[in-house]
């Protein structure tokens, strides 16, 4: 029995993370396996309400979940930041998830904004740190408010937030099986405190992985070769403001933030799934929004669960959606509302 929280959010989030609800029950209906969810209201209108953003007994409260299935933070209401820090980075800080895994996966039926590039092209992951990096929330003000202000924001990489990163990329590597090539994604050539220990960290590990593939990519340059040249990467791996930047750009060569999905993991404690395009506020309660990103959220959640195969069933039903159902994703337009979509991902399943 798998203890499921779920966090609907903000916006369109509880559009979504009902989508992704539906898709999990039917899944879990014909896999054979058992859950129980619970809903937190976490979010803007809670804190609206209330003052409370995420209080600590919450937080220990999602501890004890098996995962955390979240829709989307993010309210126009809100001053930007508060949630986003409160909810979203909080619990992962807090639960210690230090890797946010992101796939950039095109698949069949949805059009790449890439000319000449199909889905045997972009099938990469990238492993981005997800505790520290210029995240860790160090730094501050001189003079603050003067014309001399000065404002200090610190990169902090400690040996082992950077090793168990990459441990982590090396074995994910090893366990995807596909073309066993790690590319460390960094800015050695300027930033030479933080990229020395992550390439000298890089090095040494490598050993113990004699059947991964290494290789180096500036972070500037990685933009222009996932443009240019995507069928290089298999697993990329780096810090957390460089993956935060470089999975935004991954999601839209693989269709857009419609489709992208992430998890934050803790591999020895409770991690936490969501898509990563965040709350659309604009489309809120328009029964407009992609749900695939949340239900491909559900599928990487199944995937940690270790019911790999009904991860990929999920998977094969939203191709299917993608291939026969939706009309141009790129250009956002499904021609399908959310809940259609997850209507045809349940039918897909069932039928299968
Ligand atoms: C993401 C988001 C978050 C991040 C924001 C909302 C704090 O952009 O998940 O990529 O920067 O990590
Ligand atoms: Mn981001």
């Amino acid at each position: 029995m798998y203890k499921i929280a779920v966090i609907p959010g903000d916006g369109t989030g509880p559009e979504v993370a009902r989508e992704g609800v539906k898709v999990l029950e039917a899944i879990a209906g014909v896999a054979g396996f058992d859950y129980d969810t619970r809903f937190f209201a976490y979010g803007g209108d809670r804190y609206l309400e209330t003052g409370v953003v995420l209080d600590d007994e919450e937080l220990e409260e999602l501890r004890a979940f098996d995962a955390i299935f979240l829709g989307a933070i993010g309210h126009p209401g809100v001053k930007p930041g508060i949630l986003e820090q409160g909810i979203l980075l909080r619990i992962r800080f807090a639960l210690d998830q230090y890797i946010n895994l992101r796939p950039v996966k095109l698949f069949p039926g949805v059009d790449c904004p890439l000319k000449d590039k199909g889905p045997e092209d972009i099938d990469f992951v990238v492993v981005r740190e997800n505790t520290e990096g210029l995240y860790a929330g160090t730094g501050g003000f001189l003079r603050k408010g003067t014309p001399e202000e000065v404002a200090v924001q610190e990169s902090v990489n400690t040996r082992k937030g950077v090793e168990r990163c990459l441990r982590f990329a090396y074995e994910y590597c090893r366990r995807r099986d596909r073309d066993r090539k790690l590319t460390l994604c960094g800015k050695t050539n300027v930033l030479t405190y933080a990229w020395d220990l992550w390439e000298r960290t890089f090095e040494e590990l490598a050993p113990e992985y004699p059947d991964i593939a290494t290789d180096y990519a500036h972070v500037d340059a990685i933009c222009m070769w996932f443009v240019k040249n995507p069928e290089w990467f298999d697993v990329v791996v780096t810090d957390n403001m460089f993956g935060d930047i470089i999975t935004d750009l991954g999601a839209m060569i693989q269709g857009g933030m419609g489709i992208a999905a992430g998890g934050n993991i803790n591999p020895e404690g409770t991690s936490m799934f969501e898509p990563i395009g965040g709350s659309a506020p604009k489309y809120t309660g328009k029964d407009v929004i992609n749900p695939l990103a949340a239900i491909c959220a559900v599928q990487m959640m199944l995937d940690h669960l270790e019911e790999r195969s009904a991860a990929d069933r999920v998977e094969r039903a939203v191709i299917r959606v993608c291939s026969r159902d939706l009309e141009s994703l790129s250009a956002g337009r499904m021609g399908k509302s959310t809940s259609e979509v997850g209507d045809l991902v349940v039918k897909y399943i069932k039928e299968e």
